[in-house]
């Protein structure tokens, strides 16, 4: 073990000396997520700690850690094997199988010890590599270390051996300070995505699994711990998301008082079998930490989502999308009428949902078959998109590419391209298989069809739909082995191609709603359709906790009819448009019902989106912590604090109680703020939930500190109403 305590030089780059900080305090600009790696001697290094370290000035905090952390005996090494005394959910599941007749089928080199051949920082990445020449495998492990402060983790395994190595599972785990006793993860269903779950963390395995062969209403999302009591303001938390749109696991071990987080990919039975030389690479898993809460943690993952290449910028584009509008019922005039009104409320956006292509007009069939519907667009869809077009909105298209109908085309000439495992089909979900995609040829079937449309009509962005879940994913090519793996990869190859032929297109992850939606397929995708639950007030749990990961620019949200079609209930315009103006506005109501006073109040709402939405789509999310579930609060707040955009949100009458007070948190304390209530230019008459009252402090200047301490005083408000405020520094 190394006898000096203190962490070394922290290269930038070059190789790296144990104990190590990594990233290196002097590497990045602000505080990180960081870990203290320790090595005995050639072993794999550990992980020491794993938390926020200071920034460039926190050189002596590194020493006075290096030596504390030293003495802590939960260093859990960066695949944490049972061969060192690692008694719980081991980094690496796997064996080898015999090649000698005779021998028994498996069950060798099941307990690898890597050491360590060399460590190397690059930049903002550190590679480690490492061998078992016993167990016949090789490792790669990379971390990485992101713009705004989280980490991300891969395991590279190669069998270096001779025989077949299988993988069962190989996952990405760090430990966390065992005060960490609370956790918070995310369940759901259809419609109720995104749905947390607190509970304490005790002794044993915590294992989330997703075997749906999509991302999952119910995925973990994010796996978090943090000290008890922990809120949006407030609390050291922890967090781990596995980066992957099939299937995975997520997992919180407490064992023998050592405290760790993580996940990998879920592999089904002999999914990965690695011949001599073969790689297997797990998704990445990502890492944050935060002292300041959820909030805090949230920001570590929006503002790596803001850096990269296919982030789609701060001035979305509001959509108009026909689905609850029209359903399968499509007619060229009547979209044409529905996109002259879109255009007139100010959409910018008009996008044809399901319901296009031949043989679908119900959900019964069709599928597979990506060619426009000439017995319902005899002259094909370019009267539609011209109109949309003329308009001056961007034409947007639904596929759902993975699927196929037998009442199909392409299921009558190609029985054999679904995914089962042998010759039994499986059963149905919305009356649909799904293709499969590890076929090459499959892939190249939908490539052409869908570059073909691209490329015939101005289309400008793709909603890509995954409406079931997968079962029995095997493939017939290999005798109903499981390809979820494979099928998952494709669906990546397929998405990247079509991206590099068509570079100006925006897509959309849609899965039923919510149920694709994590950092692997972000990497690709300009929105989600955060679910399917447009009744604006189930949605805001939803929005609320999908914010959770992705930033409000990402997270379609539509102002839908009164009546909401999920759940029956009315809901007051306004209500509706203050909870859509929070993520990636849209509209999606058959708005030739609305009344001529309805269509002002929705263009009003249109406006006020289009000048905040620089604001709405840069600035930090902030969310009110309160024990008061008739009402909560949440926002927005600029950078550089010149700014923030608050709303209370009034589920329940707040009425004859203690007038609330709304606070903004995150100002700078000593510069003074405008306040201004910010509302339509048209207000609606429909019903009492209408009548906003005013703010009693309309127009004040208040300082920084004023409005995150003690805020301002809200009117009395009945149920689903909203304020929203503006403090703008004066
Ligand atoms: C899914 C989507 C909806 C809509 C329908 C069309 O349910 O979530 O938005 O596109 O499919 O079939």
């Amino acid at each position: 073990m190394d006898s000096d305590l203190s962490p070394g030089p922290h290269p930038r780059s070059g190789a790296a000396r144990f104990p190590m900080l990594f990233p290196a305090a002097d590497a990045v600009a602000q505080r990180h997520t960081t870990l203290l790696l320790r090595q005995a001697s050639d072993e794999l290094p550990a992980v020491m700690w794993c938390g926020i370290a200071p920034g460039p000035d926190g050189v002596a905090w590194e020493a006075e850690q290096g030596a504390r952390a030293a003495s802590v005996e939960s260093a859990v090494p960066l695949l944490p094997e049972h061969w060192r005394g690692w008694f719980g959910r081991p980094g690496l599941g796997g064996h080898r199988l015999a090649e000698a007749a005779g021998a028994p089928a498996g069950g060798r080199d099941w307990a690898p010890s890597f050491t360590l051949d060399s460590a190397l920082v690059e930049g903002s990445v550190l590679t480690l590599r490492a061998r078992d020449d016993v167990a016949g495998l090789a490792l790669v492990t990379e971390v990485e270390s992101l713009p705004g402060g989280a980490l991300r983790v891969r395991h590279t395994l190669t069998n270096t051996g001779v025989g077949a190595y299988v993988v069962d599972h190989l996952d990405v785990v760090v430990p966390v300070p065992s005060r960490a006793r609370e956790g918070l993860d995310f369940t759901g269903r259809i419609l109720h995505e995104r749905t947390p779950q607190r509970r304490e963390v005790i002794d044993g395995l915590w294992l989330r699994e997703n075997r749906k062969g999509r991302t999952g209403h119910d995925a973990a999302t994010l796996n978090i711990v943090g000290t008890p009591g922990f809120g949006f303001a407030s609390g050291e938390v922890w967090g781990v998301h596995v980066g992957w749109s099939g299937n995975h696991v997520h997992r919180t071990e407490l064992l023998d008082g050592v405290l760790t987080i993580g996940g990998g990919e879920l592999l089904l039975p002999g999914e990965v079998v690695l011949a001599q030389d073969e790689n297997y690479r797990t998704p990445w898993v990502y890492v944050a930490a935060s002292d300041e809460g959820l909030d805090g943690l949230a920001a570590r993952f929006h503002d790596y989502l803001r850096s990269l290449p296919a982030h789609p910028g701060s001035a979305r584009q509001v959509n108009f999308n026909v689905w609850e509008a029209v359903r399968f019922r499509h007619d060229t005039a009547e979209l044409i009428e529905l996109a002259e009104l879109a255009a007139e409320v100010g959409a910018e956006r008009y996008v044809l949902d399901d319901g296009w292509f031949r043989g679908r007009r119900s959900d019964r069939a069709g599928l597979g078959d990506w060619r426009v519907d000439e017995s319902v667009f005899p002259d094909g869809l370019g009267p539609l998109v011209d109109r949309v077009r003329e308009l001056g909105m961007e034409f947007g298209l639904w596929f759902e590419p993975e699927m196929i109908s037998q009442d199909s085309d392409l299921y009558r000439e190609h029985p054999e391209w679904i995914l089962s495992t042998g010759s039994r089909t499986p059963l149905l979900e919305r009356n649909q298989l799904v293709l499969d995609l590890s076929r090459p040829e499959v892939v190249q079937y939908l490539l052409e069809r869908i570059d073909t449309l691209l490329t015939e009509y101005d289309i400008s962005y793709v909603k890509w739909d995954h409406n079931r879940a997968v079962l029995d994913g095997g493939s017939g090519r290999t005798g109903g082995a499981p390809v979820i793996h494979a099928q998952t990869v494709a669906y990546y190859t397929l998405l990247d191609e079509l991206r590099r032929r068509h570079p100006r297109v925006e897509w959309e992850s849609c899965s039923a709603g919510g149920a694709r939606i994590d950092l692997e397929v972000i990497q690709r995708v300009q929105r989600v359709w955060t679910s399917d639950m447009t009744d604006a007030l189930a949605r805001h749990s939803i929005q609320r906790w999908t914010g959770q990961l992705l930033p409000p620019e990402y997270l379609g949200a539509h102002v839908s009819a009164p009546f909401s079609m999920y759940t029956g209930r009315y809901m007051p315009l306004d209500f509706r448009a203050a909870t859509a103006f929070f993520g990636h506005f849209g509209i999606e109501w058959d708005i030739r019902e609305a009344s001529a006073e309805d269509l002002a109040v929705l263009k009003g709402w249109v406006n006020l989106y289009k000048e905040h939405r620089s604001l709405l789509h840069s600035g930090r999310t902030v969310r009110g912590d309160t024990s008061d579930d008739r009402a909560w609060s949440h926002g927005v707040v600029a950078h550089d604090r010149s700014a923030a955009l608050m709303a209370h949100v009034q589920f329940e009458d707040g009425l004859n109680t203690t007038p609330a007070r709304l606070t903004v948190p995150g100002l700078l304390p000593d510069k003074e703020y405008r306040i201004r209530a910010v509302r339509p230019a048209a207000q609606a008459r429909t019903s009492r939930a209408d009548h906003i009252p005013p703010l009693p402090e309309e127009g004040a200047l208040l300082s920084g500190a004023a409005l995150g301490h003690l805020g301002i005083t809200l009117p009395p408000l009945s149920p689903l109403q909203v304020v929203l405020l503006l403090a703008e520094a004066a």
